[in-house]
């Protein structure tokens, strides 16, 4: 019977036999020690001389890193150390080769790792941060299952521009132009009116091209939409949605934080409510440290920096100036010029991971918008409709699984937060 390294820990004293890769060997005199991965987990195995079968030990010379193995063994736990366990080893089977494989626990530079992707994702680090991934996921739906949003998956072939015309992915459906998604969000305003709570998760495309630590061409947003949400509703179920995200992976995933040397006491602040910012008090905070930046514009990744620089939550900035956002933001009747635009900056310079707000209800109102934007209203007939046919005002979200994986993980760069990434200038493996 076979059995996982994930679950030594309640078979100690019994013989096992585990599958796996050789991740490290090392020698010293009469004992070789051989760690094996399997997917659950690492686990140290030792071959003594007497103990194990002679064969074990001529198999062991020709065992180098990632070749396949089968062993068996009698699991126990480790002499010194609390909580890890090990494996000492009867037998050793060489299943499968591997010669001169080419990650070795040196160092390596950025390229070379990710030309090499599909192996480096072998590696116990790479292993943390797709479970931290996997769990924000599972997090993500348990938030918005629990609280009786429905599932409505948007589709991915679009013919209108959602997020501006500057980023589309243009592609044919058969003789049509058709755009990839940038954003759920129309079609989600559609479900909102047909369920009330609703949202989608699913990859999203930017053809942007820039190469910053925050930028993927193909990345994954989840987004909810809610029928009479106002902005302010909007920003609390984006801050206890926050909250329950980042708790639950500290509490599920302490073990894959510890390899990343995450710093917990940063994550252990994240909780609600978080500071919220008018556009304008923003603008004059980013003023005073870049003087560059005109009252006005939209923030780049270094403004957010510097907003965020002075919280120890996520902050919300709102009422962005009309121009700077997207054409289906309400503007607020009480300042006009300014629209109902919520965005939430991440702690410790990692900017924004969601943006959102309240959407424009007035047929008039969005068919000149779409006229100011440049986009043609014929693409936005069954959008409109939504208006036509029991108005109604509504807010949501998107959230990029990407940048909050990276925030929570603490990584330098979005490129090692999802297994095969979509960067400007790489697209393989
Ligand atoms: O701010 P964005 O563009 O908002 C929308 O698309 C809205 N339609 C969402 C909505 O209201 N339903 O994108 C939302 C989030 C950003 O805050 C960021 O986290 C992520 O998506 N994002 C990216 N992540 C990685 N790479 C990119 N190129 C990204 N662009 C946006
Ligand atoms: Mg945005």
């Amino acid at each position: 019977m076979r059995h996982y390294i994930s679950d030594l820990k309640d078979l100690v004293g019994q013989t096992v036999e585990l599958k796996g890769w050789a991740y490290n060997t090392r020698s010293s005199g009469k004992v070789k020690f051989l760690e094996i991965r399997d997917g659950t987990g690492i686990v140290p195995c030792i071959l003594f001389k007497g103990e194990c079968e002679d064969s074990a030990l001529e198999v062991f010379e020709g065992v180098t890193q990632e070749c396949t193995v089968k062993v068996t063994g009698v699991v126990r736990k480790h002499p010194k150390q609390e909580n890890v366990f090990e494996v000492g080893l009867k037998t050793l089977e060489l299943l499968a080769p591997s010669p001169n494989y080419p990650i070795s626990p040196k160092d390596h530079g950025t390229d070379f790792l990710m030309e090499n992707r599909h192996l480096w994702l072998r590696s116990r680090r790479q292993h943390a941060i797709l479970r931290i991934r996997h769990e924000i996921v599972q997090a993500v739906r348990d938030f918005f299952d629990g609280r009786g949003f429905t599932l409505t998956d948007a589709p991915i072939f679009t013919p209108s521009a959602c997020e501006g015309t500057s980023n589309l992915f243009e592609t044919k459906y058969f003789d049509e132009k058709m755009y990839l998604s940038q954003s759920g969000q129309l079609y989600l305003e559609a479900t909102a009116a047909a369920l009330g709570k609703v949202y989608c998760f699913g990859p999203t495309f930017r053809a942007e091209k820039s190469k910053t630590r925050r930028h993927l061409i193909e990345f994954w947003m989840v987004e909810p939409e809610v029928a009479f949400n106002d902005m302010y509703d909007n920003m609390e179920l984006a801050e206890q949605f926050v909250e329950y995200i980042v708790q639950r992976t500290m509490k599920n995933r302490a073990e894959e934080l510890k390899v990343l040397e995450r710093d917990l006491s940063k994550l252990a602040v994240i909780k609600a409510p978080f500071p919220r910012l008018h556009y304008t008090e923003a603008a004059q905070m980013v003023k005073k440290e870049n003087a560059e930046f005109n009252i006005g514009d939209d923030f780049g990744g270094a403004d957010e920096t510097i907003i965020s620089s002075k919280y120890e939550r996520p902050v919300f900035v709102h009422h962005y100036p009309q121009a700077v956002k997207a054409f289906y933001m309400k503007e607020d009747p009480k300042e006009p010029g300014f629209a109902m635009g919520c965005d939430l900056l991440a702690t410790e310079g990692y900017g924004e991971i969601i943006g959102g707000g309240q959407r424009e209800e007035s047929i008039e109102k969005l068919m000149t918008k779409i006229k100011e934007h440049n986009l043609r209203e014929e693409d936005f007939k069954w959008y409109l409709d939504l208006r036509r046919y029991g108005s109604f005002p509504h807010s949501g979200f998107g959230l990029g699984i990407e940048r909050t994986v990276a925030w929570i993980c603490g990584l330098p760069h979005v490129r090692e937060t999802i297994p095969f990434p979509r960067l400007y200038g790489r697209s393989y493996p």
